[in-house]
């Protein structure tokens, strides 16, 4: 595991997105997976700035979505991919792959959508943020290291944090689906960006805690490729 850290949240996000654009120019890129929240808004918006015919034409996948609220409900993760990736990017939408949440069949709907991933030749390049109790994707503290993509439930401090973007708490659905750690793991690169002081436990506890289901980020510590990248706060409690 690799660990950047750079001065500001700032400029975070301007190399994440640098290593991306490299792995695109030089066709290494060809499917990007693409977290919500926060942490890779900045990755999306420099990524906008240098739009190119072979950005334009990666696939993305997704690595979650609520259960429940429907695609043009403006906090679906479908919206929110649609807002900040598929429209600033430029991509084609019959490219971009988010899972269903409103499917009937809740793990047909997740075998879909692994079977898409595979369909595509894999994800060559995944974006990660991490939630305050170490979480990746939705896989809360005591998923299992080798899931797969399927139906979680959210764990009441997450959807305490995520009330920020609804109009209160009681409006955070309780399920979501989300990539498993096995099938992030798969994935041939991994960028984790975080920034701020409130991310240093969960950061800390990530890259030098035991590995463990209780940190779903530690698993990380397994990928042959993975980058954590930080501002000097999510840093701030490294050994
Ligand atoms: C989002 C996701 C989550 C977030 C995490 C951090 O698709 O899967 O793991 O990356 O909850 O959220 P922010 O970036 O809002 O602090």
């Amino acid at each position: 595991m690799q660990v950047v850290i750079l001065d500001s949240a700032a400029e975070v996000g301007e190399y994440a997105a640098r290593t991306i654009l490299r792995g695109v120019s030089a066709g290494s890129i060809k499917s990007l997976g693409v977290a919500t929240g926060s942490s890779p808004l900045a990755i999306y918006k420099v990524l906008q700035r240098h739009r190119s015919p072979e950005l334009s034409a990666l696939n993305a996948f997704a690595l979650d979505e609520y259960v429940g609220l429907a695609p043009d409900h403006p906090e679906s993760y479908a919206a929110v991919i649609r807002r900040e990736v598929t429209d600033r990017l430029g991509l084609d939408p019959r490219r971009v792959h988010v899972p269903d949440g409103g499917a009937a069949d809740l793990p047909a709907a997740c075998a879909r959508f692994e079977a898409a991933i595979r369909a595509a030749g894999g994800i060559d390049l995944q974006i990660l943020g991490i939630g305050r109790n170490g979480h990746i994707g939705f896989n809360e503290p005591t998923s299992s290291l080798a899931s797969r993509t399927r139906v979680k439930t959210l764990m009441s401090a997450t959807r305490k944090d995520n009330a920020r973007f609804f109009a209160d708490a009681s409006q955070v659905p309780s399920l979501c689906l989300t990539q498993g750690l096995g099938t992030i793991m798969e994935a041939r690169k991994v960028i984790l960006v975080a920034q701020g002081k409130a991310k240093a436990q969960a950061v800390v506890r990530a890259v030098e805690g035991p590995l463990a289901s209780m940190c779903p980020a530690s698993v990380l510590q397994m990928h042959p490729q993975a980058t954590f990248v930080l501002d000097r706060e999510a840093a701030g409690d490294l050994v």
